[in-house]
Parts: structure tokens; C-alpha cells; sequence
């Protein structure tokens, strides 16, 4: 491997999963007979308000109940050690990576601890249930929803996470199947600059052929050993 300064970190919900956080595909993917597809949609929230906001709540009351893995111990590590460039990127609403102790991290697809006003934008710390209609503190309007990106929805800060690919010299994907754009494409913006990748995954995924290397097993065992030989 080439000198690895500057290096992303993708993650998915296969890095929580031993938390005992469910993934979206795969067994158990299912929620009360629906696809996550037809649940976390601006279609569903405009339709059935009530049904999108349990999906959410039940997630946001189980963070209490699960705690960070070794994965994320390990990439927090890496984070606080490692003397270059490093981001890492989350598709997962649950707050686990900023708990293990991640600092340079950007949930692209929202946060479960979040509500979003879809009146003002206003983005408002959140960890009770949230009832459709709730009331935005900053302007007034019933209109506070969970804080996640929706399928359709633009996730958030595409540029910062496009500027750290360009620069990568290692992009690395932990736990996701690579089912979901834009987050799938990270991998070929990499390659494209030039970066080295990595998947580490407990299957291969549909994105497998486009990494140089592809680590089968559980995140718990492949993310601390993957750290540890980058640290030394
Ligand atoms: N260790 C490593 N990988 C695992 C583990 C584990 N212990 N358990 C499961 N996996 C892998 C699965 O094999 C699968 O490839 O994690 C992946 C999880 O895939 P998904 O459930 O599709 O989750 P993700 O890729 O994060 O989904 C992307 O889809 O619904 C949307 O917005 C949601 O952010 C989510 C996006």
C-alpha cells in the first residue's frame, strides 16, 4: 500500500448490528410487514404521519437500551490517533459512533436525536417520542418531524463528504450493502482520486466488486484488527 495520509470512513448498519441495533435488509429488515422503502418516504410522512412517526420512535427509545461495540471503540480510537486527515461518515441515525468517542464525523442521513421543522429548517436537539404535529420552539409551527433524510431527499453535507473523497488516499466501507445511493458511489469517487479501498462486511455486498479488497466477517472483530494494523 501506497504512504495513507488522508482517509474515509463509510458505515452502515452492519456496524450496529452487534449492538443489537436492527439492519435495514436481510433478516429481520422488516418492520411491522413494512419495506423500509415504503416507510421513510416524504410520501408516507405527508399520508400516514402517525405510522412514520412510531417507525422513528421505536428506534429513538431503543438507543437507551444498546451501547458502542468494539467497532466503533475502534474507530474512535483511530479518530483520536490517527495523526492525519480522517472522516468519518455515517449513514446511521443512531448517536453510537459519537458515544464510543468519534469527533470528526457527519451522519449523512440525519439523527435519530434530532428533529427537523420542516416550517423554518430549524434542527432541534430531540430524545422523547415525537408526535406528529409537534411544535417547532423556534417559530411555532406544528410541523416538527424526525430529523433523517428520507428516500428522495438530499442527504446532508454532500459537498464536505465529495471534497474528503477527492482528497482520500484510503476510503474504507464497514457494514452497509451498498444498496442505497449516494453513499454506494463513495467507493468509485475514491477510486476515481485515486484512493485504496476497503470493504469490510459480514457478506460480500453489491457494491464488493468495485473494492481493491474485501474483508468478510463481523465488524466487532474486523474493525479493531483493521485499526490495530494501521496504528501499530
Ligand atoms: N458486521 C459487519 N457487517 C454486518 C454485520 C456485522 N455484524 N451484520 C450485518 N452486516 C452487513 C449486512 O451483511 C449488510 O450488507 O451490514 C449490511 C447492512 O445493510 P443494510 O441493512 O442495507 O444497511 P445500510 O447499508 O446501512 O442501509 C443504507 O438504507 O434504509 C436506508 O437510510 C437507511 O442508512 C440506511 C440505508
Amino acid at each position: 500500500m501506497s504512504e495513507i495520509r488522508n482517509i474515509v470512513i463509510l458505515t452502515g448498519a452492519g456496524i450496529s448490528a452487534e449492538s443489537g441495533v436492527a439492519t435495514f435488509r436481510g433478516p429481520g429488515g422488516l418492520w411491522e410487514g413494512h419495506r423500509v422503502e415504503d416507510v421513510c418516504t416524504p410520501e408516507a410522512l405527508a399520508h400516514d404521519s402517525v405510522l412514520v412517526h412510531r417507525f422513528y420512535d421505536e428506534r429513538r427509545a431503543k438507543l437507551a437500551s444498546v451501547e458502542p461495540n468494539a467497532a466503533h471503540v475502534a474507530l474512535a480510537r483511530l479518530d483520536a490517533e490517527w495523526p492525519g486527515e480522517l472522516l468519518l461518515v455515517t449513514q446511521n441515525v443512531d448517536d453510537l459512533h459519537e458515544r464510543a468517542g468519534s469527533r470528526r464525523l457527519i451522519h449523512m442521513h440525519g439523527e435519530l436525536k434530532s428533529a427537523l421543522c420542516a416550517a423554518c429548517d430549524a434542527r432541534v436537539p430531540w430524545t422523547e417520542s415525537l408526535p406528529p404535529r409537534s411544535r417547532c420552539p423556534a417559530c411555532g409551527a406544528a410541523e416538527l418531524r424526525p430529523d433523517v433524510v428520507f428516500f428522495g431527499e438530499m442527504p446532508y453535507q454532500m459537498d464536505a463528504i465529495d471534497h474528503a473523497l477527492s482528497e482520500a488516499d484510503l476510503f474504507v466501507s464497514i457494514g452497509t450493502s451498498g444498496a442505497v445511493y449516494p453513499a454506494a458511489g463513495f467507493v468509485r469517487t475514491a477510486r476515481y482520486h485515486g484512493a485504496e479501498t476497503l470493504e469490510l462486511n459480514l457478506e460480500r455486498s453489491e457494491g464488493s466488486g468495485w473494492f481493491a479488497e474485501t474483508r468478510l466477517g463481523p465488524a466487532g472483530n474486523l474493525v479493531p484488527a483493521w485499526v490495530e494494523s494501521l496504528l501499530g
